[in-house]
């Protein structure tokens, strides 16, 4: 079941009321204000807002993510060191730094996907309370496999990362791992990650980029012209966007085809 902790971080992705848990015999959250009624499947609350009209862009990506997440953790690796040419190690180092800055408080993974640069670090960080979020049902599920036997505090949720069920300013360290070159808005969800994070509060993450590697380039411009990734840029044109959102200072590298970066929000 939801614990309190995470009840209190919570708020409706429709109109941002308060939520508490149904009284229903089917698990779910209700928001307070709008009365709306978002399911709780195998402990996953289901908070995605409801679209009349859902953008093609969002549900293809939701489609894709599904379709592949059987086999990610196997393909994601290969891809980095073959195509990307980036030690898949570096993402553990990520993970572990971005669990320490939220220094007991909240840590948030979007979007989390398998889990698999995640599970294998949390063990030590019992005061953390973990967020994954995803929209994708069939990577959430792999998720919860993985973290059933580790012991740490970790609550996985459906959500659309350009809406985030999230208060404002109730994240301490939000970790993006792959990332920014997958959103479909990169300014809305950038706006969005910059509002649920405390003043002062860190981002951090990676995404593909162009210009790195000719190999890379080849498979990234193919991405794009067949719609797999939506907007891919260099580590330069990230950055500045960034900074416009506005986060402050934002610091990068790159790793191959992938740039790593931090910053912070205004405090
Ligand atoms: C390339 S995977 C990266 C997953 C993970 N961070 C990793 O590196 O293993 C991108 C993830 O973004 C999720 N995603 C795409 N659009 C989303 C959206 N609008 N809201 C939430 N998650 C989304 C997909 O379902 C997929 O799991
Ligand atoms: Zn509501």
């Amino acid at each position: 079941m939801i614990s309190t902790e995470v009840l209190d971080v919570l708020q409706c992705p429709g109109c941002q009321g308060a939520l508490f848990i149904g009284a229903a015999r089917r698990p779910e959250l209700v928001c307070e204000a709008c009365e709306t009624q978002y399911p709780i499947v195998d402990g996953i609350p289901d908070l995605v807002a409801r679209q009349p009209t859902p953008m093609p862009g969002n549900y293809r990506t939701e489609t894709l993510s599904n379709a592949i997440a059987g086999i990610f953790d196997y393909v994601a690796p290969v891809l980095s060191m073959a195509i990307w040419r980036c030690s898949p190690l570096l993402y553990v180092d990520l993970e572990n730094r971005a669990l320490g800055r939220a220094n007991g408080g909240v840590f948030l993974e979007a979007p989390i996907g398998t889990g698999v640069t995640l599970s294998p670090v949390v063990a030590p960080y019992h005061d953390v309370q973990i967020l994954g979020i995803d929209k994708s049902w069939k990577m959430l599920h792999q998720a919860a496999k993985r973290f059933k036997d580790v012991n740490a505090r970790v609550q996985l949720i459906r959500a659309d990362y350009e809406r985030l069920p999230l208060k404002t300013g109730s994240v301490q360290s939000l970790q993006s791992i792959n990332g920014l070159h997958v959103f479909t808005d990169r300014v809305i969800t950038l706006k969005e990650f910059n509002r649920c994070i405390e003043p002062g509060g860190h981002i951090s993450g990676s995404a593909l980029v162009r210009s790195q590697e000719d190999v890379a380039d080849v498979f990234l411009e193919r991405y794009e012209r067949y719609g797999i990734y939506p907007m891919l840029r260099s580590p330069q044109f990230l950055v500045q966007e960034m900074a416009t959102v506005p986060f402050n200072d934002v610091r990068f590298s790159t790793h191959g085809a992938v740039m790593f970066f931090t910053s912070q929000t205004a405090s």
